[in-house]
C-alpha cells in the first residue's frame, strides 16, 4: 500500500508544520503580550499567523482549541452560565492614610507575635477580578467574581484576551513547579489607550460612551459576541495561584514568580519589603508616578509574604487580615456646570444632578455629578454656569467639591439660580418637602419613575439578584403594563418575555430561571426588597433576625418595632405605615403565594451592651472600625457617628480629634480600646511568641 504510506507521511509533515508554526506564534505572542518585548515586526507576525490559518483551513481536522487562531470563535451567546468558585473571591479592606496603614501593620505584628514581617507591595489595578481555571494545562474556564461565591462563565470572551495563555507547555509547568490542574486569579483591565479609542469610536457612531476603564472592562467581558470582546484589547495581570482553592507556594513572592515562569503576565511593578516604612515609600513613589502607567490604578495592595502567616491571620468577613489596600485620594478636575437636572428615585426623592462640560479626570470622562439635595446646592453656593471642582474616587459617583472663582476661572457674570421644580418631572404631580426633611418628593404612589426604581431595586444584585433585569427590561415591562409591582415579576411567563424586544427562547428562559432562583433567597432580602422607606440592608437584617418571619413583622406595633436593634421611632413609624396599607399587605400575600422565603431564623443578640450607644473615634490598634462596630452590635449595643448627650461611651483610639473634644465638653464617658474589650467581656490573646510562627512555617 505505497500510496497510503505516502499520504500518511504527508499528513505527518503537515501536522509537524502546523505544530511548529503554533510554537513560533506562541513564542512571539509571549514576547509581545506578556513581556512587552517583541522581537519581530507586526507584519512578520501577521505572516506567520496567515500561514497557520491557511494550513488549518486546508486541514480543519487538525484544528485544536488551544491553537493561536482559535481565540475568537463560536456563535453569539444569549447569556452567561453561573458557576461557583473553588473558594470565595474576597475583596480587600481599604486604608486612606499613613496612620491607618501603620495601625494595620501593628495589628499584623501583634496578632502574629512577630517582630518583623515581610510584605509584598503591588499596584492595585483598577479593573475587575477574574478567575482562570486550567485543566490538563489548558484554559478550561474564565469566571467573573460575581458575588464572590458564584460568578459567571465568560470563557469564550476571556479566550480573546491575548495575555491569557490558552495552554501551558509541559516545560513551563515544570519551571513553575505546578501540576496541570490549577487556578489563577488576577485582574482583567482595559488599558487607557484602548479605552480612549473605544470611546472615540462609540462617540462617532452616536453610541453611549463608557464612564471609565473599569466599567468598560466589565461591559466588554460580558459581551455576548466574543468578536467584539476581541476588538477591545483587554489585558490580564495575575496575582494568585491556587490548587483546589488554596494557595500552595509558601510565599506570595514565590507565587508571583511561579506565575511568571508559567507564562502568565505578572505586573512588574512589585516589591518585596521587610518593613511598613519601605511599603510606605513604595506607596508614595507610585502616587507620584501613577499617571505614567498605561492603565489605571487606584492604590497599592500590601500583602503578607509568608503563606503560613497569612493562614494564621485569616479573614474578617469578606476580606483577609493579611492584606490591605491603600487607596489614593480622589482625583479632581475643574469644569463648567452647564445645567442642573432632576432625577426621581424609587422613594420619589428628587435628586438634582449636575450636567457638566465633559472633563477627563483620572482616566474617566465625567459628564455628570450628583448634587444630593437642595441643602447641598445651598452649602456649595453653586449656580448654573459656574466653574466647579469635580472629584471622583474609585466607585464613588463623581461629586462637586466646590465652586471655583480664581484668575484662571473667574466667576461668569451671567449665572442662573437652580430652583427645585414644584411638579415631578416624570409624572407632573405636586412635589412635597416635609417639615424637617431635606428632600423633596413626588407624592404620587403610582409615579412611573418610582415603580421603575422599585423594580430595579428589588431585582438588583444585593437584593433579589435577578440578573438581566436591568434598565432596558424593566422599562419595557413597566411600559407594557406587565409589571405593576414587584409581585408581578413572579407571574411573568416566557411568552410575556418573548413578546419583548431583543428576547429569544434562551434569553427568555434565562430570566425565568433567574426569577425562579430568587425565590430561595432569605427573608432579609425580601424585606429589603419591599423598599420600605428608611429600611436599608442592615435594618432589614435586624428585622429578619428579630421577628423571624414576615408574618410577625407585619403584625408588629410601633412599640414592638422599636425593640429591634437600631430601629428608632421614625423607622418604626415608616415600617408600621407600610404594612398598614392594604395594597402592601396584598403585595406580601402575593409574594407568599409565589413561593418566596418569608420565614427565617430568629437570632438572639447579646444583651451585655443593650441600650448603650457608642461612638468610635481615632485609630484603634486591634480592630478596624467595622470590626469594633460589629462586636458592639453583637453584644446588643448601638454605634452612631456623632457624639451627643445620648452617647454612653466614646471609644477613643490614637489621634482622636473633634469627637473626643465634643465628648469632654458634654461630659460623656471616654474609654480606650481595652476598656471597651472589658465591657464586651473579652480579652485578646495577642501575646503569642515567635515559636509558633517558626513551627507554622515549617509545616
Ligand atoms: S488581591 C484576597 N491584588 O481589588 C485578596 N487584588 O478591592 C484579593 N485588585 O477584588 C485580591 N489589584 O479585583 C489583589 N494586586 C492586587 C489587586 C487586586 C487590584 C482588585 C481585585 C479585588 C479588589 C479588592
Amino acid at each position: 500500500m505505497p500510496v497510503l504510506d505516502k499520504d500518511k507521511d504527508k499528513d505527518r509533515d503537515i501536522k509537524k508544520r502546523i505544530d511548529s508554526l503554533r510554537e513560533r506564534i506562541r513564542h512571539h505572542e509571549y514576547l509581545y503580550f506578556i513581556l512587552d518585548q517583541p522581537e519581530i515586526s507586526d507584519l512578520d507576525f501577521d505572516k506567520l499567523m496567515k500561514q497557520l490559518k491557511d494550513l488549518e483551513a486546508e486541514h480543519p481536522e487538525l484544528i485544536t482549541p488551544d491553537s493561536p487562531t482559535q481565540r475568537v470563535g463560536g456563535k453569539p451567546r444569549e447569556g452567561f452560565v453561573k458557576v461557583p468558585h473553588s473558594s470565595p473571591m474576597l475583596s480587600l479592606d481599604n486604608t486612606y492614610n499613613e496612620e491607618e496603614l501603620r495601625a494595620w501593620d501593628r495589628r499584623v505584628h501583634e496578632l502574629s507575635g512577630l517582630s518583623q514581617v515581610d510584605y509584598v507591595c503591588e499596584l492595585k489595578l483598577d479593573g475587575m477580578s477574574l478567575a482562570l481555571i486550567y485543566e490538563d494545562a489548558k484554559l478550561a474556564r474564565g469566571i467573573t467574581r460575581g458575588d464572590g461565591t458564584i460568578g459567571e462563565d465568560v470563557t469564550l470572551n476571556v479566550r480573546t484576551v491575548r495575555s491569557v495563555p490558552l495552554s501551558i507547555s509541559p516545560d513551563r509547568l515544570k519551571k513553575a513547579g505546578i501540576s496541570p490542574d490549577f487556578e489563577v486569579r488576577g485582574e482583567l483591565l482595559m488599558p487607557l489607550a484602548a479605552f480612549k479609542k473605544m470611546n472615540e469610536e462609540r462617540e462617532s457612531k452616536g453610541l453611549s460612551t463608557f464612564a471609565n476603564p473599569r466599567n468598560a472592562t466589565a461591559g466588554t467581558v460580558r459581551q455576548l459576541e466574543s468578536r467584539i470582546t476581541a476588538e477591545r484589547r483587554l489585558d490580564y495581570f495575575s496575582y494568585m495561584l491556587l490548587k483546589n482553592g488554596r494557595t500552595f507556594c509558601d510565599r506570595h513572592s514565590k507565587t508571583l514568580d511561579a506565575l511568571a515562569a508559567a507564562g502568565f503576565k505578572v505586573n512588574p511593578h512589585r516589591k518585596l519589603v521587610d518593613s511598613i516604612d519601605e511599603a510606605w515609600d513604595f506607596i508614595q513613589q507610585w502616587e507620584a508616578k501613577r499617571d505614567s502607567l498605561p492603565y489605571e490604578i487606584d492604590g497599592i495592595v500590601i500583602k503578607v509574604d509568608h503563606t503560613a502567616l497569612q493562614e494564621e491571620l485569616g479573614f474578617t468577613g469578606k476580606a483577609p487580615r493579611w492584606a490591605i489596600a491603600y487607596k489614593y485620594a480622589a482625583r479632581a478636575g475643574i469644569t463648567k456646570l452647564e445645567d442642573i437636572r432632576v432625577q426621581v428615585g424609587r422613594t420619589g426623592k428628587l435628586t438634582p444632578v449636575a450636567m457638566l462640560a465633559p472633563v477627563f479626570i483620572g482616566g474617566t470622562t465625567v459628564r455628570n455629578a450628583t448634587l444630593h439635595n437642595m441643602d447641598e446646592i445651598e452649602r456649595l453656593g453653586v449656580k448654573i454656569g459656574d466653574w466647579v471642582q469635580v472629584e471622583r474616587g474609585g466607585d464613588v459617583i463623581p461629586k462637586i467639591a466646590k465652586v471655583i472663582d480664581d484668575k484662571d476661572h473667574p466667576r461668569p457674570p451671567e449665572l442662573r439660580e437652580f430652583v427645585m421644580p414644584d411638579k415631578c418631572p416624570v409624572c407632573g404631580t405636586k412635589v412635597v418637602r416635609t417639615e424637617g426633611e431635606v428632600d423633596y418628593r413626588c407624592v404620587n404612589a403610582n409615579c412611573p419613575a418610582k415603580l421603575m426604581g422599585t423594580i430595579l431595586h428589588f431585582a438588583s444584585r444585593g437584593v433579589m439578584n435577578i440578573d438581566g433585569m436591568g434598565d432596558a427590561l424593566v422599562t419595557q415591562l413597566t411600559e407594557k403594563g406587565l409589571v405593576k409591582n414587584v409581585a408581578d415579576i413572579y407571574s411573568l411567563s416566557k411568552k410575556d418575555l418573548l413578546g419583548l424586544e431583543r428576547f429569544a427562547e434562551k434569553s427568555a428562559q434565562n430570566i425565568i430561571d433567574e426569577i425562579d432562583n430568587s425565590r430561595k433567597l432569605p427573608l432579609e432580602r425580601v424585606i429589603y426588597g419591599l423598599g420600605i422607606r428608611m429600611v436599608g440592608e442592615r435594618t432589614a437584617q435586624f428585622l429578619a433576625e428579630h421577628f423571624g418571619s414576615m408574618d410577625d413583622l407585619e403584625k408588629a406595633s410601633v412599640e414592638e418595632l422599636q425593640n429591634v436593634n437600631e430601629v428608632g421611632p421614625r423607622i418604626a413609624e415608616s415600617i408600621a405605615e407600610f404594612f398598614s396599607n392594604p395594597a402592601n399587605r396584598k403585595l406580601v400575600e402575593r409574594l407568599r403565594e409565589a413561593g418566596l422565603t418569608l420565614t427565617g431564623q430568629k437570632k438572639q443578640r447579646g444583651t451585655k451592651l443593650a441600650g448603650k450607644t457608642f461612638v468610635l473615634t481615632g485609630t484603634l490598634a486591634h480592630f478596624t472600625r467595622d470590626e469594633a462596630k460589629k462586636l458592639i452590635e453583637d453584644a446588643g449595643g448601638k454605634v452612631t457617628g456623632s457624639v451627643s448627650k445620648k452617647t454612653d461611651y466614646v471609644v477613643a483610639g490614637a489621634d482622636a480629634g473633634s469627637k473626643l473634644d465634643k465628648a469632654k465638653e458634654l461630659g460623656v464617658a471616654v474609654i480606650d480600646e481595652e476598656e471597651m474589650e472589658r465591657l464586651l467581656g473579652r480579652g485578646l490573646n495577642r501575646h503569642r511568641g515567635n515559636r509558633e510562627w517558626v513551627e507554622l512555617s515549617q509545616r
